[in-house]
């Protein structure tokens, strides 16, 4: 990690898909996939599925691999699903990072298609150019460096029937390789309920196989640690009473960590240490942006019946029985399963003791209360232990 000097502005990373400087938590999975990259001891991880929350740190997470992955000498392809995933890693990408081997990485690939590739370097023929087959690709890439590894990233998996077809195809072309034995590990990222929609794509079966991750919050003490370092990296202190605030008002919403950590940083950036009062102004502008540029957003995407459910979930203090959330509903407790089970899905809301369900995206609560349909009443029970969120409660506005 780079050291920042003073005055060359925040250290913190506020916005989508923009990688932190210290990237929190999920140590255990990190350490996991970077062991691949050293010893080539796959497992079960030739291929993870990143799901969670919307600003939960996905694409973070997949510039964290595509770092380790190049420090330890392998290839690194990255692209986002959509329209055109196959034909733009084929005939662009691949051929970009076969055109950078060197001299005597290029020797080992005679014998080889090469006619395939889609290489400028090995055309000296005449007539329609030959569509590159990415599994060819991929073997030549691989045999370059010994059966070198190569790592795939592919973010933004959504469901809609072009994206889902598109990487069908392109997962066909990743099974092939992994049959014939590269060394491949492809890390997708997208929303939960789309990459379940891809696993059932029948071919695709090292999809089956994945290792699924599910970002939701850091701890309390993940948050912590982010805010402390992220400010010790750009060259300033942090008073306690300031970093609990901060770790309070973020509650572990990595989005929000950057966004407030940002507005404290700012607030009074020629002093050495980031104080209480610099982390109040954070606060109050924090919410405010969060709920415009995140949850708002989220709201507006939901359907209906969802939205009807976390009205109805609203207002209790952050959690309520499912029973009562039936009755408010006026539904059987069976059709309001299926609403809880997709906002589950989704990383909205969690089961949160027995019969009981929670927002789990911060100040959603707040905000549909803010839309004036919430219930005020606050019949709140909540558990104390260990580093959960529960001692630290989102402080008033
Ligand atoms: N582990 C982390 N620790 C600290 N900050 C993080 C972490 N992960 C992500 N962030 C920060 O959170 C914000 C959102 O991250 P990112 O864009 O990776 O989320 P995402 O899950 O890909 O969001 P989306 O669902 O919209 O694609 C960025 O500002 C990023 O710097
Ligand atoms: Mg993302």
């Amino acid at each position: 990690m780079a050291e920042i000097s003073v005055g060359s502005g925040s250290p913190f990373t506020p916005g989508y898909g923009k990688q932190p400087l210290v990237f929190g938590g999920h140590h255990e999975v990190v350490a996991e996939l970077t062991s691949v990259f050293e010893t080539y001891d796959f497992g079960e991880n030739h291929s993870i599925l990143i799901s969670g929350l919307r600003g939960a740190g996905k694409t973070s997470m997949l510039g964290v691999l595509r770092d380790a992955a190049k420090s330890h000498g392998w290839f690194v392809v990255s692209d986002n699903a959509g329209a055109g995933l196959v034909d733009r890693v084929s005939r662009s990408t691949m051929p970009q990072l076969l055109e950078s081997l060197t001299g005597s990485e290029r020797t080992r690939l005679t014998g080889l298609q090469l006619a395939q590739l889609g290489l400028q370097w090995t055309t000296e023929r005449t007539g329609p150019e030959p569509k590159p087959l990415l599994r060819h690709q991929l073997a030549a890439l691989a045999a370059a460096r010994d059966n070198g590894g190569i790592l795939i990233t592919v973010d933004e998996v959504s469901s809609g029937k072009t994206r889902l077809r598109e990487l069908g195809r392109f997962a066909l072309e990743l099974q092939h390789a992994l049959e014939e034995g590269l060394n491949i590990m492809v890390a997708f990222a997208g929303v939960k309920i789309d990459l379940d929609e891809l696993v059932k794509q029948q071919h695709l079966t090292f999809l089956r196989r994945s290792r699924e991750v599910d970002f939701r919050l850091l701890a309390p003490s993940e948050t912590r640690d982010v805010f402390a370092q992220t400010v010790g990296l750009g060259g300033r202190a942090i008073d306690d009473d300031a970093l609990d605030l901060l770790v309070r008002v973020a509650q572990g919403y990595p989005y929000l960590i950057q966004l407030a950590g940002d507005y404290a940083w700012r607030h009074n950036v020629t002093a050495p240490q980031i104080s209480l009062a610099d982390a109040k102004d954070a606060h109050q502008r924090a919410i405010k942006a969060v709920t415009s540029r995140v949850i708002s957003r989220v709201w507006d995407d939901l359907s209906e019946q969802d939205q009807t459910f976390l009205r109805a979930l609203a207002g209790g203090g952050g959690r309520r029985k499912m029973a009562e959330i039936a009755d408010r509903m006026g539904r059987s407790s069976q059709y309001v399963n299926i609403y809880k089970q997709r906002l589950v899905d989704s990383g909205y809301v969690q089961p949160d003791g027995r019969g009981y369900v929670a927002f789990s995206l911060p100040y959603l609560d707040q905000y549909i209360s803010s839309l004036g349909q919430g219930d005020a009443t606050d019949d709140d029970v909540q558990p104390a232990s260990g580093d959960t969120w529960n001692d630290y409660p989102p402080p008033e506005l």
